[in-house]
């Protein structure tokens, strides 16, 4: 008996798992285990005998079954404690945001611009990428012969040989949705246009696809000095700086009367661009009085009304903003560009909350 309760005492010590465990629990209290077996022999014993190892062997029994569950509660407490040490959380860390993904500065610099004139009354108008030749041309005094055609190096789309309606056009600038908007809303009117364009022209400044956005205001009494003041009031705001120097440039555009292109003051020293300061100037912009044959085109009174437009690049503006060196980039879908030049979703821009913060 002394010899059982040594082998089986240390086994269930060494024990490993709970499985060589319960092999040992087989062994020894098992049906057919080693105890169990003697006390069936217990039957054959005299009275006496009985009387002596019963309670001896009903002792081991005990003795043995509380080693086993001492053990299997010792191993189970183990198993527990290595894996909590496998998923342990310091929930005492600072947070970590997970940044998947960012807004292209192109939308980011979209909701910028929006948010300005918005707050000036200026309501987001829409229209379509492929566009009749009428409201990319015509409409907005570009008559066929116009040279102004081919400069915008224009992607046609595709008729059939025998059908002789003037092609659609991929939209060369964002000037159609004037008169989309016009022809929709009428007169007075508040508009800005963001969206894509496209020419055929690829290099360091140049895409086939682009993003402008324009901007109309039709009005009783509109002069030019209500575009400089809008534009002034824009550039102050989008570049978040109390004063910016612009530069209306007499230019030519035939859907505007008189024309002006606007530059902005800046400097490059160094290589770096910083705007505001400095003797170099950027063209931004191009703007104007709406022609009178434009107005018309819309549907509106040239008589009785009148309006400024004007267009802006918004790659251009972006790239000035945030030090952006080279369009193509922004259209290579390079995840560490965009992780670089992105921007959290979470920070959306308004004029009082800060634009780009
Ligand atoms: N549509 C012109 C361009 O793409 C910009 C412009 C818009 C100029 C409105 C004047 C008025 O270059």
């Amino acid at each position: 008996m002394d010899d059982l309760r040594d082998k089986y005492l240390t086994a269930i010590a060494n024990a490993g798992d709970e499985a060589a465990l319960e092999n040992l629990r087989v062994q020894a209290v098992g049906k057919k285990g080693e105890i169990s077996l003697k006390m069936r022999e217990l039957g054959k014993m005299t009275p006496e005998e009985r009387q002596v190892m019963g309670p001896k062997l009903n002792a081991l029994k005990d003795e043995i079954n509380s080693a086993l569950s001492a053990k299997k509660q010792g191993l189970g407490d183990a198993a527990l404690d290595e894996r909590l040490r496998g998923e342990w959380l310091d929930v005492t860390l600072p947070g970590r945001s997970r940044r998947n993904g960012t807004i292209h500065p192109v939308s980011q610099v979209s909701e910028e611009v929006t948010a300005i004139f918005a707050d000036m009354g200026f309501a987001v108008a829409e229209g379509p990428q492929v566009e009749s030749d009428w409201h990319n041309f015509d409409a907005l005094n570009i008559p066929g012969h116009h040279p102004a055609r081919a400069e915008m190096d224009t992607f046609y789309m595709h008729r059939d040989a025998d059908d002789t309606r003037p092609p659609h056009v991929l939209r060369t600038h964002t000037s159609p949705v004037q008169i989309r908007s016009m022809e929709l809303q009428g007169a007075p009117l508040r508009v800005i246009c963001p969206g894509r364009v496209y020419r055929a022209d690829y290099d360091q400044t140049h895409t086939p696809m682009f993003h402008q956005v324009e901007g109309l205001a039709v009005d009783k009494d509109i002069s030019m000095a209500n575009l400089k003041w809008v534009l002034e009031e824009f550039v102050k705001a989008y570049f978040e700086v109390d004063g910016v120097d612009l530069r209306f440039r007499a230019s030519h555009f035939p859907f505007t009367e008189p024309s002006a292109e606007v530059d902005i003051r800046c400097s490059w020293e160094g290589g770096t661009l910083k705007v505001g300061e400095g003797d170099d100037w950027l063209e931004i912009l191009g703007s104007g009085m709406v022609h009178p044959k434009v107005l018309m085109a819309g549907n509106i009174d040239p008589a009785a009304w009148q309006g400024f437009a004007f267009g802006m690049g918004i790659d251009r503006i972006a790239m000035l903003k945030y030090g952006i060196p080279d369009l193509r980039a922004f259209f290579d879908s390079d995840l560490r560009w965009l992780r670089h030049y992105g921007f959290s979703a979470l920070d959306v821009p308004t004029v009082r909350g800060g634009l780009s913060r």
